[in-house]
């Protein structure tokens, strides 16, 4: 093994894309899983990669500073691919400070091991931050954010986030800390939380539920397949410049309400059942609070100095995405049960 690598959570949704991509493609590299396991955290998106030999889990949570230096005195990592956090717009709002202890804290305590570990000899070292475009706050009707557009969070998550990506800069800054940061848009993809839009959309759909849309259904996001994310990351850990941000995106923006009938339309021709069927599901709810009005990725930089491009268009990745989950409704019941149930009561019961 000549490198090894953290991947923090690597059991999450992108998280487990970026392991996999990884593990396959790096066999010299050790890839360290660290995750604590919350909710969205699950060993099972991983069972194709879990007994090759060039990847190992370790059950740490970042916010415990002590058993954060403990793992890096331990393994020594050349690298971090930081993705662990709470990632819900939605659960933010009602649990702010669980965003700012694991988002925040949990990222300083990272970085100050990383400092550690590296001082005396950071070449060739890299820690890299995944973040969001939601840093950027919200755009009107039109224009794209760009690396050099100023950050504007509006909800505790982005907020979260935005602080995070302020203490990765601070510490090139400070200490010459090796880091880059990505900022990508809206990911989609199997293994993704049925919290989210369209996981939440497809299990629905399933179980002949309300599709709720908040607000108008005007709001406005751009997506990417998840696993064009996990190729992404991996050009801009290995080609990307220290202190750089690199925006991630597939020029793909589409306003809730017809992305809802896109995969309506798509989940009707797949289950067989007449068209129009899904779409009766849709039930207009009230809005998020702070709701931004329309994120848009201008992703000219990675795509012209590391040559990016996505692989799949909107209609093929979500095509994929549905069956994945057609074909894998037992993972889908079982992150689909418990505690989820107790979520999805509070967030959208009368
Ligand atoms: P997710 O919620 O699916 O997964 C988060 C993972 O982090 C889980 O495995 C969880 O167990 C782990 N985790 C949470 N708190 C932890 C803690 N205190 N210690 C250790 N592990 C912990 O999230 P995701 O959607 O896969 O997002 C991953 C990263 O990518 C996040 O940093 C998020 O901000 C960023 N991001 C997400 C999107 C998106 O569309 N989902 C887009 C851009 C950026
Ligand atoms: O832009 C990147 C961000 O995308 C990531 O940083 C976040 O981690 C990720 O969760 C995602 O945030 P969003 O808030 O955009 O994703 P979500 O799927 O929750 O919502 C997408 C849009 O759909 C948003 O405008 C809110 C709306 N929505 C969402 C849910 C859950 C609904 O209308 N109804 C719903 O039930």
């Amino acid at each position: 093994m000549n490198k090894t690598i953290f991947i923090t959570g690597g059991a999450g949704f992108i998280g487990s894309h970026v392991v996999r991509e990884f593990v396959n493609k790096y066999p010299d590299y050790h890839i360290v899983n660290v995750d604590a396991l919350t909710y969205a955290g699950n060993l099972e998106n991983l069972r194709d990669v879990e007994r090759k030999s060039n990847y190992s889990f370790v059950k740490q949570d970042i916010r415990d500073a002590a058993g954060v230096s403990a793992l890096f005195e331990k393994h020594q990592p050349d690298g971090v691919i930081h993705l662990a956090a709470e990632s819900h717009v939605d659960r933010s709002i009602v649990a702010p400070t669980d965003f700012v202890l694991t988002n925040v804290l949990g990222t300083v305590n990272l970085l100050n091991a990383a400092r550690e570990t590296w001082k005396d000899k950071p070449e060739g070292k890299r820690f890299h931050h995944v973040s969001t475009d939601e840093v950027y706050g919200t755009l009107g009707e039109t224009g794209l954010f760009t690396e050099d557009t100023p950050y504007d969070p509006h909800s505790p998550y982005s907020a979260s986030k935005a602080s995070s990506d302020h203490f990765v800069r601070a510490y090139q800054d400070t200490y010459d800390l090796p880091v880059v940061i990505t900022n990508c848009s809206n990911n989609y993809g199997p293994n993704h939380f049925p919290e989210k839009l369209i996981p939440l959309c497809i299990l629905n759909v399933l179980n002949e539920k309300p599709l709720p849309i908040y607000g108008d259904g005007k709001y406005t996001r751009d997506w990417l397949f998840v696993v064009d994310h996990a190729r992404a990351i991996d050009l801009v850990f290995h080609q990307g410049k220290n202190g750089e941000s690199y925006n991630i995106g597939g020029f793909n923006e589409w306003q809730n309400i017809d992305l809802v009938k896109e995969l309506c339309k798509q989940m009707d021709e797949k289950l067989g059942r007449a068209s129009g069927t899904a779409e009766k599901l849709i039930t207009y709810v009230k809005d998020r609070p702070g709701h931004d009005l329309r994120y848009a990725i201008d992703a000219t930089k990675i795509n012209t100095e590391l040559g990016y491009t996505p692989s799949v268009t909107f209609e093929e990745g979500l095509s994929h995405t549905i069956d994945w989950f057609l074909n894998n409704r037992q993972w889908l019941e079982n992150v689909a049960s418990g505690d989820y149930q107790h979520y999805y009561e509070e967030q959208y019961g009368e």
